[in-house]
């Protein structure tokens, strides 16, 4: 696992649009994994500003959300796919029709999972799935105990994650759904790359449990450990739990030239 400490939130985001622009300019049809929340908006922010200096065209890539949330109305500001166009599609110059997102308002919502499962396969696999993780070690909507073969399902949300995402719904905890559709751990650990961010102080246990505590279904974020393509960009106050810091900056500082992405 690649950790990488950065002085602040904006270096994450520049970082993480560094090495998804990097994977585009090799192979513009792309397949991207995305995800919603806080934590990727730097780096939406950064690959945009990079879309609009012509240094990498996104228009031919495709994209899978990682998971949305369950019985929301149709074209709610809250939910993922509505999320997803005006913080992913629109800025980055996605094409909508490549861009997929669980349907949480389906009739039947276990085929909805599996036509999921279906889709990301057709389209060959995910090549880089950028991820954020719940104060709580989730990645997706995978919170404790999610098994590590997971496939597309239907969870319910823990209370600690609903607590923590009220904030989009107004602050109302009782507004924020039960349930959602989310990737398995199965289905992150299939794409090829992985880039987990994460900022500030509210994500440094995850983050130490993550990445340097035991392989543990009590923390889904440990899951990253299984893969040989995972890099994690941390600011200091989410790195600051984490006892191999001085080795994570010694790495850094000592990166071979053929190992660094711009
Ligand atoms: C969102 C997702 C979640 C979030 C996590 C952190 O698509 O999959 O795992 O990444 O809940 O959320 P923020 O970034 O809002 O702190």
């Amino acid at each position: 696992m690649e950790i990488v400490i950065l002085p602040d939130a904006a270096a994450v985001g520049d970082a993480a649009a560094a090495r998804i622009a990097a994977v585009v300019r090799r192979e513009p049809a792309a397949v991207l994994g995305l995800s919603t929340g806080s934590s990727p908006l730097g780096a939406y922010a950064a690959l945009a500003d990079r879309v609009r200096r012509g240094d990498v065209d996104l228009s031919h890539a495709s994209a899978f959300a990682l998971d949305e949330y369950v019985g929301l109305p149709e074209g709610s500001p809250q939910g993922y796919a509505e999320t997803i166009r005006r913080e992913a599609t629109e800025p980055l110059g996605l094409d909508p029709a490549r861009v997929h997102v669980p349907d949480g308002a389906a009739d039947d919502l276990e085929a909805a999972c599996l036509d999921y499962e279906r889709r990301i396969r057709e389209a060959g696999g995910v090549d880089l799935q950028l991820l954020g993780i719940g104060s709580n070690g989730h990645i997706g909507f995978n919170e404790p105990t999610s098994s590590f073969a997971s496939r597309t399902r239907i969870k319910t949300l823990a209370p600690r994650t609903r607590a923590d995402n009220a904030r989009f719904f107004g602050g109302d905890l009782d507004a924020v759904p039960l349930h959602c559709i989310t990737q398995g751990l199965g289905t992150i650990l299939a794409a090829k790359r992985l880039v987990l961010v994460a900022q500030g102080e509210a994500k440094a246990t995850a983050i130490a449990a993550s990445v340097e505590g035991p392989l543990s279904a009590m923390v889904p974020g440990s899951a990253l450990q299984l893969h040989p393509h995972a890099t994690v960009l941390l600011d200091e106050a989410a790195a600051s739990r984490l006892t191999l810091s001085d080795y994570y900056r010694f790495t850094a500082a000592h990166l071979p030239a053929w190992q660094r992405v711009d």
